[in-house]
């Protein structure tokens, strides 16, 4: 099963929709959001910055990055029309705030008219990231910033114990719906590759231990890929998903992903 975010725009429109839920409800969680305030605080923004969102989708850091200090515009671009569309929804009211459709990899953009190229949660879903990297350099001015925010998906766990059955299901979401799991582990070096220099590399933890938040939705995502694939029976992905709930109401339930910041400028 191909990573579903490479092309949002091929899938039925309750997928689409279902999608761009998850979007907001991510950009809804508290630590979701605290990291990326974090991260934004280590951008050197110059004053008066015009700044690109790389994958915006429906534009949650869109929307952030509009109010922050010394940002004068903030351009989102994302290849999903739909997702798109519930950007610019979010977004009426908003002056210095516009969306294009277009791929982080061949960005609809001159040379060199950028200060920040911020991206979050997308090169991972980017085949051959390195190529939206080339492109980030290129459309930022000298001197301007690339600041990128992912997961280390390949770190994602719910296991308890070794051989934990849930873990099957975390594994299988994360291999069929993130494109590179390890892009964070080379960024460094790609980055330095294309000619950036890297001003910092962070490690932000995401945990959820007692709500039905984001990882119980990993948890059952992945059982249902697990049994649309044939790997197990309808009743096997409805007990690995009350188990989960079993969890939580035991209060035992454990989530964990390890995100990672780079956050480079172009000499
Ligand atoms: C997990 S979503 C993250 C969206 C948004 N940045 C956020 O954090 O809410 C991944 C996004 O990458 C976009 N995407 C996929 N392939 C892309 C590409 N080649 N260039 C730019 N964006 C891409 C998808 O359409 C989707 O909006």
């Amino acid at each position: 099963m191909p990573d579903v975010w490479t092309s949002v725009r091929d899938l039925d429109q309750a997928t689409q929709e279902r999608l761009a839920d998850v979007l907001e409800k991510r950009g809804a969680d508290p630590q979701q959001q605290a990291m990326r305030r974090d991260l934004l605080r280590g951008i050197p923004f110059p004053r008066g910055a015009q700044v690109l969102d790389m994958g915006c989708g429906t534009g949650v850091l869109t929307r952030v990055l509009a109010h922050w200090p010394n940002v004068a515009s903030v351009v989102g671009v994302d290849p999903a029309p739909a997702l798109l569309e519930k950007a610019r929804a979010s977004a009426v009211g908003f002056q210095n705030v516009s969306f294009q459709e277009g791929d982080g990899r061949s960005l609809p953009f001159k040379d060199a008219v950028f200060d920040v190229l911020v991206t979050d949660s997308t090169l991972s879903h980017v085949p051959q990231p390195e190529r939206a990297v080339v492109e980030a350099f290129r459309v930022l001015r000298p001197g301007g910033c690339l600041a990128v925010f992912d997961g280390d998906y390949a770190t994602t766990t719910v296991a308890l114990a070794d051989h934990d059955p849930l873990q099957s299901c975390v594994d299988a979401m994360m291999a069929n719906s993130v494109t590179d799991r390890r892009i964070m582990r080379r960024l460094t070096s790609v980055a330095t590759a294309c000619g950036f220099e890297v001003l910092s590399f962070r490690s932000f933890g995401f945990a959820e231990t007692g709500n039905e938040g984001y990882m119980l939705t990993v948890v059952d995502r992945g059982a249902d890929i697990l049994c649309s694939q044939g790997h197990i029976s309808e009743a096997t992905a409805a007990a690995l998903k009350e188990e989960a709930r079993r969890r939580l109401r035991a209060g035992r339930f454990f989530g964990h992903i390890a995100y990672a910041g780079l956050v480079a400028h172009r000499p």
